[in-house]
């Protein structure tokens, strides 16, 4: 299955995203994720790409456009992908078509995650992630404030989960991203799950969507 995630910033793409890949035996490739290991690098794609993402802006589309031609190029790719991330412009919508349709394929599906605006914001705040693996976590579940639950490295909040940050991400996706919900309607490609609720509900729910589709 070849996958788009779609969502606002906070409403679980890249939780969602592991949970649903591993379900389903494909890889899942996050552009944000892989703007943060370049940044964590210090490649000059990564200094490149900093200044956007700490203001909240979107990474210019001449460099994310390449960056993810490169990771579709890669083998794993080669039978399915869940896209987390990508496309978030209607320019970016066109060049994966075209870079999909080179390859004689295209999308089957594009799962939308909604999450109500304040409960956005609660996740986000007590986002933090962790340094060596990038297990992301919340404030809520933690045992210790400073340490990942999962492998006991340190935690760190993203520069961009500063609240006037999340506010201009929430703008930029109102404005570019969310367009493309109407643009994947219209193409009969769009199943929406509301993301509120247990992780584990959120993940049934989205499998149940996809197999309805399969179906
Ligand atoms: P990116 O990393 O993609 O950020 P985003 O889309 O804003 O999404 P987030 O990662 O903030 O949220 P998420 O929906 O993945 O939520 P999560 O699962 O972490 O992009 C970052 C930046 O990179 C962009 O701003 C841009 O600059 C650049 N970029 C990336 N792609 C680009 C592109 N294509 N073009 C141009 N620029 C690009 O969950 C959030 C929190 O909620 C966590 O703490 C989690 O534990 C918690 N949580 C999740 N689910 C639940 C639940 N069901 N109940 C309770 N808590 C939950």
């Amino acid at each position: 299955m070849r996958i788009v995630l779609i969502g606002p910033p906070g409403a679980g793409k890249g939780t969602q995203a592991r949970f649903i890949a591993s379900k389903l035996r494909i890889p899942s490739m996050s552009t944000g994720d892989i703007f943060r290991s370049h940044v964590g690098r210090g490649t000059s794609l990564g200094r490149d790409a900093k200044r956007f993402m700490d203001a909240g802006e979107l990474v210019p589309d001449e460099i994310t456009i390449d960056m993810l031609r490169e990771r579709l190029a890669e083998r794993d790719a080669t039978n399915g992908f869940l896209l987390d991330g990508f496309p978030r412009n209607a320019a970016q919508a066109q060049i994966l078509d075209e870079m999909l349709a080179e390859a004689g394929t295209g999308l089957n599906v594009v799962l939308e995650l909604t999450a109500a605006e304040a409960e956005i914001v609660r996740r986000l705040s007590g986002r933090r992630q962790c340094r060596a693996h990038g297990h992301v976590t919340h404030t809520d579940l933690l045992r210790d404030a400073d340490l990942c639950n999962l492998c006991g490295s340190r935690l760190y909040q993203r520069d961009d989960d500063r609240e006037e940050v999340v506010r201009h991400r929430l703008e930029i996706y109102r404005a570019q991203t969310y367009p493309l919900v109407g643009h994947y309607t219209q193409r009969n490609l769009l199943v929406t799950v509301r993301a509120e609720g247990p992780f584990d509900e959120v993940t049934d729910r989205a499998m149940a969507a996809l197999r309805v589709l399969d179906e």
